[in-house]
């Protein structure tokens, strides 16, 4: 029986495998993907885009977990809210409020066997080496960026920081930006478009500035979660999801 958990958690298939004459039982196990939402700038959408993202992954049968490096706990706080008639959302705490730089990589061993998808939710400020583990650490980067100029500013920097990072060097990943409290035909959306579109890295989704993102918070829950949500909000996370759907395939060798 070959067993390969190299992060503690796993989705395991087994097959059986003809060995001299006899049948032997082979398991073999997939990591999870992890799915990192960073940006620097305080703010911008980490935690919603996290949330919301991991309400979509359990609903669609993907055994989730978030684990929050935030030591304002705000992912953590979001699944106390949530009970138990809607899917399952497993949550790991590792940052420390009275460290937060004393990030401990112990998660892996605290993700139940079987997690398929992993998100992590990040606090504003992340650069340097804190910045180069997390990256190293994660499959899939996801940045979500406002329309403000400070914004776009900020996360040129970040994006930079990201690309120049030991770990991302070492082994670059898919990286996507998604924009965030959008309000389509104002002149500062214009602006974010425009930048986006100049970037080398994909620009993936627009999730609207709406309050269905607030109440649902509020309860613990995503957009998946809410009935009457809008068909345009339902649409860019689909785009969203298949983004990250056709990255895992291509890192599993399937596309
Ligand atoms: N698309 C949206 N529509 C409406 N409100 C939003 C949207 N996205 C985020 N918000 C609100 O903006 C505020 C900040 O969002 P959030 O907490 O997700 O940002 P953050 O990047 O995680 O912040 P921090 O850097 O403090 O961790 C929250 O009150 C949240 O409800
Ligand atoms: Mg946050």
């Amino acid at each position: 029986m070959a067993i390969n958990n190299t992060t503690g958690a796993s989705s395991s298939t087994t097959s059986d495998t003809p060995s001299s004459g006899e049948r032997s039982r082979v398991v073999q196990t997939q990591a999870p993907v992890r799915i990192m939402i960073a940006n620097s700038k305080g703010g911008c959408g980490k935690t919603t885009l996290a949330t919301n993202l991991a309400s979509f992954l359990s609903k669609s049968g993907q055994q989730t977990a978030i684990i929050d490096y935030d030591p304002q706990y705000s992912s953590i706080d979001w699944l106390k809210e949530r009970d138990e008639q809607h899917p399952n959302i497993h949550g790991v705490s590792v940052a420390q409020r009275t460290n937060p730089t004393a990030m401990t990589r112990s998660w892996s061993l605290r993700v139940p066997a079987g997690t398929s998808r992993v998100i992590l939710d990040t606090p504003a400020g992340l650069a340097g080496n804190e910045l180069s583990d997390l990256v190293q650490h994660a499959d899939i980067i996801l940045i979500p960026v406002i329309p403000s100029s400070i914004d776009i500013r900020a996360v040129t920097y970040f994006i930079k920081d990201i690309l120049l990072s030991y770990s991302y060097r070492m082994k670059p990943k898919p990286i996507a930006v998604v924009a965030n409290r959008v309000r389509k035909n104002t002149i500062i959306y214009g602006k974010l478009e425009r930048f986006l579109a100049t970037l080398s890295i994909p620009f993936i989704a627009a999730l609207r500035d709406t309050q269905y993102y607030v109440h649902a918070s509020e309860q613990g829950l995503g957009l998946a979660d809410l009935a009457n949500v809008p068909r345009k909000d339902k649409k860019e996370w689909e785009k969203l999801i298949r983004w990250i759907d056709e990255q895992t395939m291509k890192k599993e060798g399937k596309l």
